[in-house]
C-alpha cells in the first residue's frame, strides 16, 4: 500500500539513512523528515486538504512509511552508536609505549651552592658551623671587632642603621665574637651568612653573602692560615690552584693580609678577567687582633687565632664567569637552570 507523494519523501529518506555515516547525520535525519515539520509529518498535517478519496490512501501510505522509516532510523543509530563508541574507546586507550613526563626538577641556586662547597670544604677540616643574627648591634658589628668610632665603615652611607646602636650586620665578623664569647679556645668555627651594605653596581648588591672562618688556639700561627687557605682554593678552583698573600689592613686583624688566586683563566698569564694581573682577590683574612681576643675574655699571651672572610657572591662569579652580580638575584629560570 503505497502512494506516489509518499512514496517520493521515503524513498528520498531511504537513501538519505543509507548514505549517512555518523549518528550525529541520523538524527539530522530524523529532524528532516519525521520532526515537528519534517517532510513527512507535513504530509500527515495536510491530509485535510485532500479529496475524501485520496486521504484514506495517502494517510495509510504517510504512516506505514513513518513506521518503517523510524524503524530504519533506529536500527542504523543502534549500530552506528555502537561502532562511534568503539571508535573512541580506540582512541582513548592509553598508549603505553610513549615515554613518561618528567617532572620539572630545580636546581640549587648557584649561591647556595657555593656556600655549601665552602662550608663542607671546611667541616671537612674540623671547623664547625656557627651563626648569628643579621640584625646586629653596633657592639658586635664594629666596636668589639676593634673598629673606631670615626671608621668610615661606621657611616650612614655604607651601613644601613635601624637605630643608632642596632643596624644590618655589614659583615659576618661579628658572629666571631659572639661564638667566641660562649666557648674557650680552641675555636674552629665556619660562618655562613647574609650581609648588608649601602651599594649597588655590577658588582656590589646592597645584600649579600659572605663565609667567616675562625681558628684560635694555642700557638696558631699566620702559616696555619695560609695553608688552610691553600687547600681551600685547591678543593674550590682546582688542583692546580695557587694562592698569595698581600699585606692589608683591618681594624680586627694585625697582621692583615688580602688573598688572591691565580687567574682561572689565564693561568697568571694576565687577561680581561684578571685585569693583565694574572692574580683574583678572593678574601680578606689576618692573625685575629690582641684586642679583638681581650674584647671577647681571652688572654691574647695565651692563644692567637686567625680569621678570613670571603664574598660568596664573588667567588661564585670567578668560579662560573658571571659579570654581573645581578643576575644572582633576578630569579631568571634561563640564567638558573644552567646550574642543574
Ligand atoms: N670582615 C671583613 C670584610 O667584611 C673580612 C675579613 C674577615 C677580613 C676576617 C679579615 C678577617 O671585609
Amino acid at each position: 500500500m503505497s502512494h506516489p507523494r509518499v512514496e517520493a519523501v521515503a524513498g528520498e529518506a531511504r537513501a538519505a539513512i543509507d548514505r549517512a555515516a555518523s549518528s550525529a547525520e541520523l538524527e539530522g535525519i530524523r529532524v528532516k523528515y519525521l520532526g515537528r515539520s519534517g517532510d513527512l509529518t507535513q504530509i500527515l498535517k495536510s491530509l485535510g486538504a485532500l479529496s475524501p478519496e485520496e486521504r484514506p490512501q495517502v494517510g495509510a501510505a504517510a504512516n506505514e512509511a513513518k513506521r518503517e522509516l523510524e524503524a530504519l532510523l533506529d536500527a542504523r543509530l543502534e549500530a552506528t552508536r555502537a561502532a562511534e563508541r568503539r571508535r573512541q574507546r580506540e582512541r582513548e586507550r592509553p598508549d603505553l609505549t610513549l615515554p613518561g613526563r618528567r617532572p620539572a626538577r630545580g636546581v640549587v641556586h648557584p649561591l647556595s651552592r657555593v656556600r655549601d662547597e665552602i662550608v663542607t670544604i671546611f667541616t671537612g677540616l674540623g671547623f664547625s658551623v656557627a651563626e648569628g643574627p643579621e640584625i646586629e648591634t653596633d657592639a658586635y658589628n664594629f666596636e668589639a671587632l676593634n673598629i673606631p668610632r670615626d671608621h668610615p665603615a661606621r657611616d650612614m652611607q655604607d651601613t644601613f642603621y635601624l637605630s643608632p646602636e642596632t643596624l644590618l650586620r655589614t659583615h659576618t665578623s661579628p658572629v666571631q665574637i659572639r661564638a667566641m664569647r660562649l666557648q674557650k679556645p680552641p675555636v674552629r668555627i665556619i660562618c655562613p651568612g647574609v650581609v648588608y651594605r649601602r651599594d649597588a653596581d655590577i658588582t656590589h648588591s646592597p645584600m649579600f653573602h659572605q663565609v667567616e672562618g675562625l681558628a684560635v688556639d694555642r700557638d696558631v700561627t699566620m702559616a696555619d692560615l695560609k695553608g688552610t687557605l691553600d687547600l681551600f682554593a685547591r678543593e674550590m678552583f682546582g688542583p692546580r690552584s695557587k694562592i698569595r698573600f698581600r699585606p692589608s689592613f683591618f681594624p680586627f686583624t694585625e697582621p692583615s693580609a688580602e688573598v688572591d688566586v691565580v687567574c682561572f683563566l689565564c693561568a697568571g698569564a694576565g687577561c680581561r678577567v684578571c685585569t693583565q694581573s694574572g692574580w683574583l682577590e678572593i678574601l680578606g683574612s689576618g692573625m685575629v687582633h690582641p684586642q679583638v681576643l681581650k674584647n671577647v675574655g681571652y688572654d691574647p699571651e695565651e692563644v692567637t687565632g686567625w680569621a678570613f672572610g670571603m664574598g660568596v657572591e664573588r667567588i661564585a662569579m670567578l668560579k662560573y664567569g658571571v659579570d654581573d652580580i645581578r643576575l644572582f638575584f633576578e630569579n631568571d629560570l634561563r640564567f638558573l637552570s644552567q646550574f642543574a
